[in-house]
């Protein structure tokens, strides 16, 4: 099988992943392609390291195309999103499935309905359950409501990705319980270990459905 991975960061996901494929954990799995919408994402370097072919897909050149107004941000979003999947589905091999790790840009209809007329799922890692802290800084919205709500618990989930922010049918949740006087960063270390097994058991059940 084969995995096209997009991060925006640390990549300790896509790390996760590539080890994964290395060993027996994603048996016959490889990735293929790792796309970054930011130039810094230290998981290029891991990519690179990993003899993984790599492609920064930057915003800024199709903003610039465009006035800085709320139509011209909308046509340069949508233009951004539409080469995506032409980039995508111009790899040779194209990919199985595209794993969202650490991405953080919104995809909307004009990458997704494409990608999914290839047959190809996409997914998503969102370090919190399904209904729950949907969007950015999910982790510290979690823990703030341990601290002022008396949260007992937040978690991690691998979802199917649909135009509704982290709203798709969720593949496989963990749930992470919120400890008193935990600090945040804390927190986000055992939430980021609860991701890197997340997101490899929710790549093999994909693919398990997709069994050629
Ligand atoms: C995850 O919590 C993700 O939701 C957030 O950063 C973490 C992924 O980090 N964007 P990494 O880039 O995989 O290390």
């Amino acid at each position: 099988y084969n995995l096209t991975v997009l991060i925006s960061g640390n990549g300790s996901n896509l790390q996760a992943l590539i080890d994964a494929c290395a060993s027996s954990a994603l048996s016959n799995t490889r990735i293929t392609h790792v796309m970054s919408n930011r130039k810094a994402a230290y998981g290029l370097e891991r990519a690179a390291k990993a003899s993984i072919p790599t492609t920064y897909h930057n915003l800024l050149s199709y903003k610039k195309k465009h006035p800085q107004t709320e139509e011209g941000t909308a046509a340069a979003r949508t233009e951004y999103d539409a080469d995506l999947a032409k980039l995508i589905l111009a790899l040779d091999p194209q990919p199985d499935v595209i794993v969202c790790a650490g991405w953080m840009h919104i995809l909307t209809p004009e990458f997704l309905n494409p990608v999914a007329n290839a047959g190809i799922k996409v997914i998503n890692l969102h370090p919190a359950l399904p209904g729950e802290f949907s969007g950015a800084g999910a982790i510290e919205r979690a823990w703030e409501a341990g601290r002022k709500e008396g949260l007992k618990r937040t978690g991690v989930m691998i979802h199917e990705v649909i135009a509704e922010v982290d709203a798709g049918d969720a593949i496989v949740t963990q749930e992470v319980e919120l400890k008193e006087g935990e600090t945040l960063d804390e927190l986000e270390e055992r939430i980021h270990k609860v991701e890197h097994g997340l997101i490899v058991e929710g790549t093999r059940r994909t693919l398990e459905k997709i069994k050629k």
